[in-house]
């Protein structure tokens, strides 16, 4: 099982859930440990409390001892401690050793120490640095101002904290490691529907909603309303409910804008193309015209023929959208560049027209027309919006990849505000003069628009006196 790093959220409640019991368990090990060794201490001052010293008021009867020089051990416990003080001193200290008695040498420090036992009938835990060095010891005044001192020793009772303490330890760390392994699967398993969420809204997340139709995924399962996880889940499958419905209305709006554009624009081809032929056939009327009528019917076919090339632009440009499927040819782009170049040379000759191909001819697969049309549009903007003596090179490479027609000017370029939108349909730097000039601001949304059905990209770097607009084509 990949092991839950703390950052995540089932990382964060495994690594909680294991300090929670770890705390747990260290509050409930110490309480135990201190109650049993507190009940053990009392059991011992109880004992303490009914030898009565004793063991230590035998010691003084020296005369008692029998002939193997022992004093009274019977029903002392082993490692019993007796000691006499008398004014202060140590006179005799012994302790049981296997139910009989042992005289102890002690030091100076355990001498003091018994000194400054308090008289007081209670217990209290001192050390002695004979064996078993902890004891716990009361001390009762004696018959002839002598001071007894009974100890019985602390070990027994430490042993036994000692041996919980470890007992619980064993027990504690292996709750701990069952609890944190147990607590992953468990919250890995609640969780799951979470990441199912996660994992649709990033779906949801990664698809082009700006455009086109989509297929939205579907909704979530297993959404509980009872559980937080399922209250997400149910608002996502809302939302995504909402977002379907909104893109199906976009949808739809867009088809039902892409063929009104393509049915007007059709519509509107025969009576331009009327109008203009009714013009220049008056036009060509032999007898006396007034040269008002035949200023105003020169600008009607002028006009006229603008309009049937916007008409033109408009239709093609429903068509592209509507994705109307293009020739699929082979076309040769060297020869096609060639062409495209003389016709701009013929249109402006105050122009310098510089050619860069490569030796052998390039061609894509595509719509030789589209093509011709995309790359002539670049030819006319270096030509219509820069002035005359101005430098254009095309410039044709091509690798294995892609094949990319760079056409490039030194005019005055294009303002840079405008240059992230240049590609969309009616944009033109300078509306007013570009009524008198006839541009119309659909020349690049059309390059565009052709380019990106051919699968390929159409992107512009402009500055003053360099401006280069670059097509990329599949090779
Ligand atoms: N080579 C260029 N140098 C400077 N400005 C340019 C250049 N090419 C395009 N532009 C600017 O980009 C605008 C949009 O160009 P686009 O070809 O889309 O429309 P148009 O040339 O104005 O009209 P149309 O091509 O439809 O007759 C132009 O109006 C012009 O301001
Ligand atoms: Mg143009």
């Amino acid at each position: 099982m990949r092991r839950p790093s703390p950052r995540t959220l089932r990382g964060q409640l495994t690594a909680g859930l294991v300090t929670l019991l770890a705390l747990a368990c260290l509050a409930v090990g110490i309480t135990t440990a201190l109650a049993l060794r507190g009940f053990l201490i009392s059991r011992l001052d109880e004992q303490l409390a009914a030898s009565d010293g004793r063991f230590a008021a035998s010691l003084e009867h020296e005369a008692e001892r029998d002939a193997d020089n022992r004093s009274d051990t019977r029903g002392q416990a082993e490692y019993t401690f007796g000691a006499r003080l008398l004014n202060g001193v140590v006179t005799q200290a012994a302790v049981v050793d296997d139910t009989s008695d042992r005289p102890l040498a002690l030091t100076a420090g355990d001498r003091r120490t018994l000194a400054g036992v308090p008289v007081d009938a209670d217990a209290h835990s001192i050390h002695l640095s004979v064996s078993p060095g902890r004891y716990r010891v009361m001390a009762v005044r004696g018959d002839d101002r002598d001071i007894l001192i009974t100890g019985l020793p602390l070990h027994p009772v430490e042993e036994t904290v000692h041996r919980l303490v470890a007992v619980e330890a064993v027990l504690f760390g292996a709750a701990l490691v069952a609890t944190g392994v147990a607590g992953a699967v468990w919250v890995r398993v609640s969780l799951r529907p979470l990441r199912l969420v996660t994992a649709r809204a990033a779906e949801v997340a990664g698809l082009p909603l700006a455009s086109g139709e989509i297929a939205m995924p579907g909704p979530l399962p297993d959404t509980d309303p009872r559980t937080e996880v399922g209250q997400v889940g149910r608002a996502v499958n809302h939302m995504l409910g909402h977002v379907e419905d909104a893109l199906v209305r976009r949808q739809a709006g867009e088809e039902r804008l892409r063929h009104f554009a393509a049915d007007a624009s059709h519509e509107l081809r025969t009576p331009v193309a009327n109008i203009r032929g009714h013009a220049e056939l008056a036009l060509r009327h032999d007898g006396v015209v007034p040269s008002e009528v035949r200023h105003a019917l020169e600008r009607i076919a002028v006009e006229s023929r603008r309009m049937t090339r916007l008409v033109d632009d408009l239709l093609l440009l429903a068509r592209l959208d509507a994705g109307r499927p293009l020739e699929h040819e082979a076309v040769d782009l060297t020869l096609l560049i060639l062409d495209a170049t003389d016709d701009a040379r013929a249109a402006g000759p105050g122009h310098h027209w510089f050619l860069d191909l490569p030796e052998e001819p390039v061609t894509v697969v595509g719509d030789a027309h589209r093509l011709q049309q995309a790359i002539g549009n670049l030819l006319a903007n270096a030509r219509t919006h820069t002035p005359p003596g101005t430098d254009v090179t095309i410039t044709l490479t091509s690798d294995r990849a892609e094949v990319r027609v760079d056409v490039s000017d030194d005019g005055p370029g294009i303002p840079e505000e405008l240059q992230p939108e240049i590609f969309g349909r009616f944009v033109r730097a300078d509306h007013a003069r570009s009524r008198s000039t006839g541009s119309t601001g659909l020349g690049l949304a059309i390059v565009h628009a052709v380019i990106t059905a051919h699968g390929g990209s159409v992107t512009v770097r402009s500055a003053p006196g360099h401006t280069t607009f670059r097509l990329t084509l599949p090779a």
